[in-house]
């Protein structure tokens, strides 16, 4: 996995399509009950924007809670009805999808024959330096080349695996243990806040002049997980140790949390690779740059998320 040669780091992808000036008053965002999606909601609300809330079983939010499932093409066409913008969070690593291009072209298809004008692609860090053929970068190319002008998201790890639902289960290990326990915790990642992501993709959604753009999304610092553990510490006034519990526990929790072996096998290698290569430890200035503020540091959050680590 040498592809992952990230130099120079969070430069913004050009391309040739000329911007297009598009004012969105209509978001559909998918994942809507996620890290990112519940996040962005508000903000867009906030800017006047309607949204609607995708999801597979759908909940108030203050938006309009419409059903989408990517693996029921009977839900994309009423999803998208009005819309005319679109946060796009393929189910990439959720519920143990390892490719799901063939469900995104078609809803991408849907999309743009509904008036979608403008989308924010939620990627992974490091995914613009993949080959042609890895599983995320197929998706990438696919956004790129669909018929709708696109800004393309690629975060660190997200701080919210700490404190949220995530395959890791680091939030109920820390909360009944007292433990953060995955293995390679001397190495730094320069984690990211998913508050602060909702941020650029709401500036992304809402304003020009991001059409054709890639961000790279970190946090303003890398920290080891055994820093991670301390700031948690000094957070909730309890001792939270660092526990390394073996490299094979990445696969392990996968296959504990009902994956299928071989997105365990895809998600571990990913893994260790992006966290003992060190390339995870660059900090870009994208947040910065994009919503005109400092990114959160990690002791800021864990300060926000002390609830989650409480017995
Ligand atoms: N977590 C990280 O550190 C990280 C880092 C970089 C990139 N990413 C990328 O960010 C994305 C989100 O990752 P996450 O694991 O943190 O999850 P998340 O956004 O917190 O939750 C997943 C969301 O996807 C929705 N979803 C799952 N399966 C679906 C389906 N079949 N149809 C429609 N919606 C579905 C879920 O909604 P319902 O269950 O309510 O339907 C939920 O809202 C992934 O593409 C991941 O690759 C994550």
């Amino acid at each position: 996995m040498d592809w992952l040669n990230l130099e120079p780091y969070g430069r913004p992808v050009q391309h040739d399509r000329q911007p297009e000036t598009h004012v969105s008053s209509t978001v559909l965002v998918t994942g809507a009950t996620g890290k990112t999606g519940r996040r962005l909601i508000p903000k867009l609300l906030r800017r006047g924007i309607a949204v609607r809330a995708g999801s597979r079983a759908p909940v108030r939010s203050g938006a309009e809670p419409v059903r989408f499932d990517w693996f029921d093409e009977s839900t994309y066409q009423p999803a998208l009805q009005g819309a005319d913008a679109l946060y796009l969070v393929s189910p990439h690593l959720a519920d143990n999808v390892v490719d799901a291009f063939a469900q995104i072209q078609k809803f991408l298809h849907s999309a743009a024959d509904a008036g979608v004008r403008r989308l924010v692609h939620l990627s992974s860090f490091g995914v613009d330096q993949a080959p042609a053929d890895d599983p995320l970068r197929r998706v990438e190319l696919l956004v790129d080349e669909s018929a709708i002008p696109a800004t393309i998201l690629r975060p660190a790890a997200f701080m919210q695996n700490f404190s949220e639902n995530h395959w890791s289960n680091l939030a109920r290990t820390i909360r009944e243990r007292g433990e953060v326990a995955m293995p390679f915790g001397d190495h730094p990642v320069s984690y990211v806040s998913t508050a602060d992501m909702a941020d650029v993709a709401a500036v992304a959604l809402a304003e020009d002049g991001h059409e054709g753009r890639g961000y790279t999304l970190t946090g303003p610092a890398a920290i080891t997980l055994i820093e991670a553990a301390e700031l948690i510490s000094a957070a909730t006034g309890r001792h939270i140790r660092y526990v390394d519990p073996g490299p094979g526990a990445v696969r392990q929790a996968l296959l504990d949390s009902g994956a299928q072996a071989d997105f365990a096998e895809y998600v571990s290698q990913i893994f260790e690779f992006a966290i003992t290569s060190g390339v995870m430890t660059a900090v870009t200035g994208d947040v910065a740059a994009v919503t005109g503020r400092e990114p959160t540091g990690f002791a800021e959050f864990a300060t926000d998320a002390v609830g989650a680590w409480l017995p």
